[in-house]
């Protein structure tokens, strides 16, 4: 039988792109899911394609970044499936451009959503997932390995949700609630997937053709994969091993690696 069957799993910002393909496949393996996202149109447009596909779930929209909303949320799954089994902090955005031009409401944002969404949800849902023995999956990035320039709001959040995972790995062992946190590496967007400009406005992400990206299917593999092997650290993707590890092991030659491609790297705002 899947790992997966009758589990209760709650995506934050499953309406598109990353989020909406795993809770697919987690679907398709028999889990309960509970969609989330702000658009509650967009939401229910994804809601359909998967109950198309035979998915159970129910949609909770809100914004993660509000602590009362993660209350108001956790409680309406509870009220709906009686337990959540899974949190998967995934939704995230990103954005800015170079500190120095980027304004403050960028950085506010960006924290907001990506560390102080993942801290409430994971507040609300740790005496859920303490009776359930349950799990909780930060989705951090490869750019929570190393700060990457012009990426300065994104790169010090998502280093910040690989802290907040490792904390809580060790907060959370004597209740048997199993901690991960995944680094996807670029990985192809969905056609709505919006950042913020350095400006606070804004914008569609342009596809990107300097990039190799990810197919979007293998970094959902792999998240599942590191869900049912319950597997600390999770990379989609070689490229995010070999930063990992070149980071521990060889920072100099990372920084040198860094720097050679700065304009490269900062361009692909
Ligand atoms: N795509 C990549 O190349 C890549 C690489 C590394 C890491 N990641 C990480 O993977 C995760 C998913 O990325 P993605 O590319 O699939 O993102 P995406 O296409 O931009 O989708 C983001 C999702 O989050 C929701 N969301 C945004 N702000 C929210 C909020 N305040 N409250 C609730 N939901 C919110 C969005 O819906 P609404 O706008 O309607 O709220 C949407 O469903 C993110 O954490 C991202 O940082 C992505």
């Amino acid at each position: 039988m899947s790992n997966f069957k009758d589990k209760v799993v709650f995506i934050s910002g499953s309406s598109q792109g990353i989020g909406k393909a795993v809770a697919m496949e987690l679907g398709l393996l028999g889990a309960k899911l509970v969609l989330n996202g702000r658009n509650e149109k967009k939401l229910e447009s994804a809601a359909e394609e998967l109950k198309t596909a035979g998915v159970e779930l129910i949609t909770i929209p809100g914004d993660v970044s509000s602590y009362n909303e993660c209350k108001r949320m956790m409680d309406e799954v509870i009220e709906h499936y009686g337990k959540l089994d899974w949190l998967i902090n995934n939704a995230g955005m990103s954005g800015g451009g170079k500190l120095e031009h980027t304004h403050g409401d960028v950085y506010e944002r960006i924290f907001g959503i990506n560390v102080l969404g993942s801290i409430y949800l994971s507040h609300y849902s740790i005496p859920h997932l303490r009776k359930t023995k349950g799990g909780i999956l930060f989705i951090s990035s490869v750019a929570g390995m190393i700060g990457l320039p012009s990426y300065t709001a994104y790169s010090a959040s998502k280093r910040a949700v690989t802290a907040l995972a490792e904390s809580l790995r060790i907060e959370l062992h004597d209740d048997n609630i199993f901690v991960g946190v995944n680094f996807p590496g670029f990985t192809e967007n969905d056609p709505q997937k919006a950042i913020y400009k350095a400006d606070g406005s804004m914008g569609v992400l342009e596809k990107r053709s300097d990039v190799k990206a990810n197919p979007l299917l293998k970094t959902v593999s792999r998240i599942v994969t590191q869900m049912r092997k319950k597997r600390f650290y999770g990379y989609s993707s070689a490229q995010g091993w070999f930063v990992r590890l070149g980071s521990r092991l060889f920072p100099g030659i990372v920084h040198l690696g860094l720097k050679a491609n700065r304009k490269k790297i900062m361009d692909m705002q």
